[in-house]
């Protein structure tokens, strides 16, 4: 069957969430996004969710969302920074959609991160120090995408519009 979603993929902050609005738009796709299908379905917020029943739990029901859209069709989603994180979760987006990895350098992201508060792994004493463990350590992970693009200095438009390009 021919692939008819688009997966975006990326760190915290690297603008999937814009991007892949617009893409949705402009491409007559329906927009979901992995985070808020969890937090309409649980009924709390992200913070509440990693505070009150810890990672894990979150993890297993984002596996479970991800499993549940990747037998939709015509779907723009924006998947949670950490979905890369298990291969089940890589395998089942893949089959049904392009992946495409938002690549973001740690400063950039901490810049369009340092004023925000909903994101539970990012409440540290020293965010910028965070996020370049974390990207590190998911390098691999990310490079799993069918194809990358680099957003470091780009709107959500031009990055919207290179993807629209890739598809071409
Ligand atoms: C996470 C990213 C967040 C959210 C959760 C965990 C991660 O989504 O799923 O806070 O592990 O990178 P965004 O990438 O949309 O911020």
């Amino acid at each position: 069957m021919k692939k008819t979603n688009i997966v975006l993929v990326g760190f915290m902050g690297a603008g999937k969430s814009v991007a892949s609005e617009i893409l949705a738009t402009q491409l007559g796709l329906e927009h979901v996004s992995t985070d808020a299908v969890i937090v309409e379905r649980e009924g709390r917020s992200i913070n509440q969710i990693f505070e009150q029943d810890g990672e894990e739990y979150f993890r297993n029901i984002e596996t479970l969302i991800v499993r549940e859209l990747s037998q939709r069709q015509r779907l723009v989603i924006d998947c949670g920074g950490g979905v890369v994180l298990r291969p089940e979760n890589v395998a089942a987006l893949k089959r049904q959609g392009l992946m495409i990895y938002l690549k973001t350098s740690p400063d950039v992201i901490y810049d369009r991160i340092k004023h925000e508060t909903h994101r539970p792994l990012l409440k540290v004493e020293d965010p910028l120090d965070k996020i370049q463990g974390l990207l590190a350590a998911r390098a691999s992970f990310y490079a799993q995408a069918d194809q990358e693009i680099l957003t470091d200095g780009k709107t959500a438009d031009e990055v919207a519009q290179e993807i629209v390009g890739l598809l071409k």
